[in-house]
């Protein structure tokens, strides 16, 4: 009996999606902590850095740069001088190339000593609203540091819409949820923009919504002058509407077809072609809710195919039936 219990539990575990509660109600959910990998250094003071343990011994003058490959949020960063530590540290973050460079962590001159310890470690406040977001970072020592390795740790930055990430792929890329989509899942699938993409929150999910398109078009743009109209309801407009369908949510029937009241709307066969008599109507248009095609004088039908009563059939295409 337990042994049942316990593989029910081993394989629930495995099945729930962390982005979603149980009963299928999305959630906030984040990638793991990783150690980020890519971590590359650029010293114009010709110092190498490694990120493996036994680093190269190198010295570092002024700065060191290490690009991340990727904006992530950051958790931590370690790092190891093979000399004793710098007097002073400046760590910085950017979260993209070129900055602008915030500054992180400060860490004064060590009173009276020659250097600091030989490892330093950074860790990013606890909490979603001091989350740091950072493609390269930067560490300024005041002065010469011989510096043996930089470990950083951090998340793929999902923006609370995904749980697994590839961090080594470059862009690093978000297994998104929520019906959004994106190296970092930055915007709303195209069959899920009805309302304008959020990131999620731990008080709200701010999941993708579907267009209401009747199932004639797989795409929908956001249009947020609409959405305001509605009262902030729904923005999508569908694009592409198949089966001969058309509108905003391809809800009625193109030129030249009519509503078939048999079918729903959802139905391929919703809308029918008008299939007007090419001498015995005016057009090729017929009345959307009808299928009544407009007749020529004197002649009649839903498709103007008869003529009418009082009139006959004659061999002018421009008076078919006459008196
Ligand atoms: C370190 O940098 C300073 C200022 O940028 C420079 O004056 C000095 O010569 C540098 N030292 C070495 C060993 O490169
Ligand atoms: C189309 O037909 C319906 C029902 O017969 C009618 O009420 C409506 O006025 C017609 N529309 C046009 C544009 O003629």
């Amino acid at each position: 009996m337990s042994v049942t219990f316990a593989l029910l539990l081993l394989l629930s575990q495995a099945t729930s999606d962390p982005c979603y509660h149980p009963g299928g109600r999305p959630r906030f959910c984040l990638p793991p902590v990783t150690q980020l990998a890519g971590v590359a250094a650029s010293c114009p003071q010709a110092c190498t850095l490694s990120t493996g343990a036994e680093g190269s011994r190198a010295t570092c003058n002024g700065s060191v740069t290490l690009a991340l490959g990727g904006s992530f949020l950051l958790a931590s960063v370690s790092l190891r001088f093979c000399t004793p530590g710098p007097p002073a540290l400046v760590l910085s973050a950017a979260w993209a190339t070129g900055g602008p460079w915030r500054s992180l962590w400060r860490r004064p001159t060590w009173p009276g000593a020659l250097g600091g310890p030989e490892k330093v470690t950074f860790r990013a406040p606890a909490g979603s609203k001091a989350s740091v977001v950072a493609s390269h970072l930067r560490v300024e020592f005041g002065g010469r540091a011989g510096l043996a390795a930089a470990g950083v740790r951090g998340r793929c930055q999902c923006h609370g819409h995904a749980a697994r990430c590839a961090a080594r792929a470059r862009p690093p890329r978000c297994r998104c949820r929520h019906h959004t989509t994106g190296p970092g899942c930055e915007s709303c699938r195209p069959s899920h923009r009805d309302w304008p993409w959020r990131p999620a929150t731990p008080w709200h999910p701010h999941p993708c919504l579907p267009c209401s398109c009747n199932q004639h078009a797989r795409r929908c743009r956001f249009n947020s002058e609409l959405f305001r109209l509605s009262g902030g309801r729904s923005g999508g407009v569908c694009e592409r509407c198949r089966h001969h369908t058309a509108g905003r949510h391809c809800h009625y029937c193109q030129p030249g077809f009519w509503r078939d009241p048999g079918q729903p709307i959802t139905s391929r066969k919703a809308c029918r072609a008008c299939q007007c008599h090419p001498i015995g109507a005016t057009g090729g248009t017929c009345n959307q809710t009808s299928g009544q095609c407009s007749c020529k004088i004197g002649v009649t039908g839903l498709t103007c195919s008869r003529c009418g009563p009082g009139y006959q059939q004659s061999r002018s295409p421009r008076m078919p039936c006459q008196r």
